[in-house]
């Protein structure tokens, strides 16, 4: 009898210790939305196996050690990029997995508590076949590259209702709606949870959209959302994925003005030669809605996106992967975006992501480098900063009414480099008029004198005029070319004409 308790307890333990099945924990958090991640898990030998997903990932175990009373799991994107790698020590505790994130110092997670699910729970939806090209119309807007502020790169997941009244309070009485700021958008982690017919509502961080339309509204400014083509966005809320009529209808209805629609959990389901189909469904469900509605589309840049995007009725289209503050992050996306120059005009714009001036990453001379730059490429001006905050000195660069009258140009021509000679770039862009903008830059640690030659201008004679659309006042030109002392980083920032 002792005999078969011992063999029976020990095989109790020996089931309770396998750690293979489908196991999920639900983080609560304070917006009433909850994050869930799927622990999808196999015991082979000395070896686990299986996936891990999260609303914004789908990860599967790249290794492990140990067994269920301690155990290691390395777990990350199938592709192999290791920046995304996860490590968790974990143990089977009675009924419950336990997970401790290893986190580098600074960044710990909460421990995680996961129970035990039905297995194919949390399984990825099946793929919707998007429907075939057929080429959308243009919707008649962003005739100038869109203009405004946007909540990301500052408040990421605090973006909230006061925060971006706060915004418009700001804009409409700072000089930068004179400046010609007008959309105040709201990015990531605004989605709540859908009815049961299926309508998307905000979370507890914005009570009521349409309030808050109609108060950005009586600005004089307009509004922005922000969604995703995949079930979830990249911050893991609730993504558009089969609701696409439906939530611009809701968009519409609230009365938005503009819509961001990031890749980020589509890429779980669709390929990269769908984004043209799975972005026109999204044009098509915009145009449908009655109102009218900028189309920003952020998919990072890939697949050619600037080849096809028009023809999605796409507005705007992000050209790179995300913008950091700092000088590093700002120039590789800023000084690479000359060849798809071409791409660029009237209704449909590179989008080399949102102005980080203000942040406090950069000097003032590097953020005149990053308006200065923007302005040349035609790009939209989303300032990232937290406006309420702002210094005279960050508003003077975001308002500065030379610059930005580059960026508005009504020719729609996106700048090029016309001549580069180690740190030391010179750049120029057509304006209406036969006027053209040209840049100096000085990419180097040290100041430097930095010349342009008409030449390479393709100008044939001095052009009788030039003004300095910082120091706004004018140059006197003579000779074959022009040579300027630039700061470290820094811009010397010309418009040159005729007449
Ligand atoms: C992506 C986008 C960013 C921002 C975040 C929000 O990273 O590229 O601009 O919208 O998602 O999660």
């Amino acid at each position: 009898m002792k005999r078969f308790l011992v063999a029976l307890l020990s095989l109790a333990s020996a089931y309770a210790a396998d750690i293979s099945g489908n196991w999920l924990s639900i983080r609560q958090l304070p917006d009433g939305t909850s994050q869930r991640t799927y622990f999808d898990l196999k015991e082979e030998g000395a070896h686990i196996t299986g996936n891990v997903r999260g609303n914004q990932f789908n990860f599967v175990v790249l290794q492990s050690s140990g067994d269920p009373d301690a155990f290691t799991l390395t777990v990350g994107p199938k592709d192999g990029n290791t920046r995304r790698h996860r490590d968790y020590r974990g143990k089977l505790v009675g009924d419950e997995l336990h997970l401790t994130p290893v986190r580098a110092p600074g960044k710990e997670e909460p421990d995680i508590v996961a129970h035990r699910v039905p297995a194919g729970e949390g399984a990825l939806p099946t793929r919707i076949p998007p429907p075939a090209l057929h080429g959308v119309a243009y919707n008649g807007l962003a005739k100038t590259p869109p203009m405004g502020w946007n909540s990301w790169n500052k408040f990421a997941g605090k973006v909230d209702d006061a925060g971006v009244r706060a915004a418009a309070d700001a804009i409409a009485s700072n000089g930068m709606k004179e400046a010609g700021y007008v959309y105040v958008n709201i990015d990531d982690t605004w989605q709540g949870e859908r009815d049961g017919q299926g309508n998307i509502h905000a979370n507890k961080k914005f009570p009521d959209m349409k309030a808050l339309a109609g108060y950005v509204h009586g600005k004089g400014l307009k509004i922005g959302i922000y969604s995703s083509p995949g079930p979830y966005t990249c911050a893991g809320y609730e993504g558009s994925y089969g609701h696409e009529e439906q939530d611009a209808r809701t968009y519409a209805a609230w009365g938005f003005d503009y819509l961001k629609y990031d890749w980020c959990s589509a890429s779980n389901i669709y390929k990269d030669e769908d984004m043209h189909a799975v972005y026109q469904k999204m044009g098509d469900a915009l145009q449908a809605s009655g109102r009218s509605i900028v189309y920003s589309l952020c998919q990072y840049g890939r697949a050619d996106v600037w080849k096809w995007a028009p023809g999605a009725s796409g507005n705007l289209w992000r050209t790179t992967d995300d913008i950091q503050d700092n000088w590093a992050s700002m120039t590789k996306i800023g000084f690479s975006q000359s060849d798809i120059a071409p791409y660029a005009g009237q209704g449909h714009w590179n989008d080399p992501d949102m102005l980080e001036i203000g942040n406090g990453g950069m000097t003032s001379a590097e953020y005149q480098t990053h308006m200065s730059l923007w302005s040349l490429l035609a790009a939209p001006l989303l300032a990232g900063n937290d406006l309420q905050h702002a210094t005279p000195e960050i508003l003077a660069i975001l308002t500065n009414r030379d610059v930005i009258a580059l960026d508005q140009d009504p020719l729609g021509k996106q700048a090029t480099r016309v001549a580069k000679s180690g740190d030391q770039e010179i750049w120029a862009k057509d304006l209406s008029g036969g006027a053209k903008a040209v840049a100096l830059f000085n990419r180097g640690g040290d100041p430097a004198k930095v010349t342009v030659k008409w030449t390479d201008l393709g100008l044939s004679a001095t052009p009788q005029h030039a003004r300095d659309l910082w120091l706004h006042s004018e140059v006197k030109l003579e000779g074959p070319d022009f040579a300027a002392q630039v700061p470290s980083h820094g811009v010397v920032l010309l418009r040159v004409s005729d007449n």
